[in-house]
């Protein structure tokens, strides 16, 4: 199939391009490089340099390129900025997607996938958290992501676009074989500030509270290898064509590792000592978050087979040590 990436630069879009590159799709990737990097650009997939807020830009590309299937992924996805900066979120996860979502339909793409995230639902009501669980976003990022599901399930009655939206659960870990280490440039998400604790570019990991109802009172997350979720993609893609029906599905492994697992994890795979103290909470913070992920194996077979703690740091590790 003809695939579009839009977000295609960045940490998890890249991954989606291998993957998709490796089952035989054509690929063109548009990016603006905010946060993308031209380190992550395959050769075998053309890339068009452009901003989601630039129709025109949008319009060329698609126009050109003439793509059955879509994968949106350029967005801001700091969910403590979200609520400092509200506008900027507004204005490029929304703005931005609507254009994409307008481009997408003029240009005739049949099938959307879109990166959507676990924060759709909120402080978990129970757990693990499925699909049918409610949408009530915490942050102002999180709403964002549900505002373009909801976008999306209109066009879909209104035009007959078929999409995919993946709820991603904590996206983590490098590509196993090595093939991209392009670095994020500012990150806030735990893991990679583990290892820039760990490398001496920041002088400490900041724990954001250890008395939370948890096994060791630290925070609880589903981290989810960003190989497998790349893989979701790919499947997301097979299961619209196949169906020809639009549906939602979370990404997640339904297991939990608090942030001192990481940390011994770290600390092992490295054989160094993360420099860490323990300070507040952070505002907005659920002590877990745990991921019913059964939905995605029972509609496309999707299964995490990369998301297993010592794989997660490792590659991400060596990530790390290569730059
Ligand atoms: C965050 C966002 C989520 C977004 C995801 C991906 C919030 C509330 N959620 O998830 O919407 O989809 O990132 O970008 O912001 N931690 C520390 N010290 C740190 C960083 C994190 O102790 O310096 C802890 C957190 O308190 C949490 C865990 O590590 O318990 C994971 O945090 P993080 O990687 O930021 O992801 P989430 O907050 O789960």
């Amino acid at each position: 199939m003809k695939i579009a990436v839009i977000g295609g630069a960045g940490y998890i879009g890249s991954h989606t391009v291998r993957e998709l590159l490796d089952q035989g799709h054509q690929v063109a990737v548009f990016d603006n490089l905010s946060s993308g990097l031209t380190q992550n650009l395959f050769s075998e997939a053309s890339f068009f340099e452009g901003d989601i807020l630039n129709t025109s830009a949008l319009h060329s590309f698609l126009s050109q390129f003439k793509p059955e299937g879509l994968v949106h992924l350029a967005a801001f996805k700091a969910a403590g900025e979200s609520m400092i900066a509200p506008e900027k979120y507004s204005v490029n996860n929304i703005t931005g997607s609507l254009n994409i979502l307008n481009e997408a339909i003029a240009s005739g793409v049949s099938y959307f996938v879109f990166s959507s995230s676990a924060a759709v639902y909120g402080a978990p009501k129970y757990m693990p958290v499925n699909e049918e669980h409610p949408t009530n976003p915490e942050n102002y990022y999180g709403y964002t992501k549900l505002a373009i599901e909801q976008y999306l399930s209109w066009y879909d009655k209104l035009k007959g676009l078929k999409y995919a939206a993946l709820r991603y659960f904590n996206a983590a870990g490098y590509d196993i074989k090595g093939r991209l280490t392009g670095l994020e440039k500012n990150p806030a998400n735990l893991i990679p500030v583990v290892m820039e604790a760990l490398i001496g570019k920041r002088k400490e990991l900041l724990v954001f509270g250890n008395d939370y109802d948890t096994p060791d009172g630290t925070g609880v997350r589903d981290y989810i290898h960003v190989n497998d979720l790349a893989v979701g993609h790919a499947m997301a893609f097979k299961q619209l064509q196949k169906t020809n029906s639009s549906f939602i599905v979370n990404l997640g492994v339904q297991q939990g590792a608090s942030v001192l697992d990481i940390i011994q994890m770290a600390e092992k795979v490295s054989g160094k000592k993360v420099p860490y103290r323990i300070v507040e909470r952070r505002p907005g913070d659920p002590a877990s978050l745990i991921a019913d992920p059964s939905k995605a194996y029972s509609l496309m077979g999707w299964k995490a087979k990369h998301s297993d703690l010592e794989t997660l740091i490792e590659t991400t590790w060596k990530a790390y040590q290569s730059q």
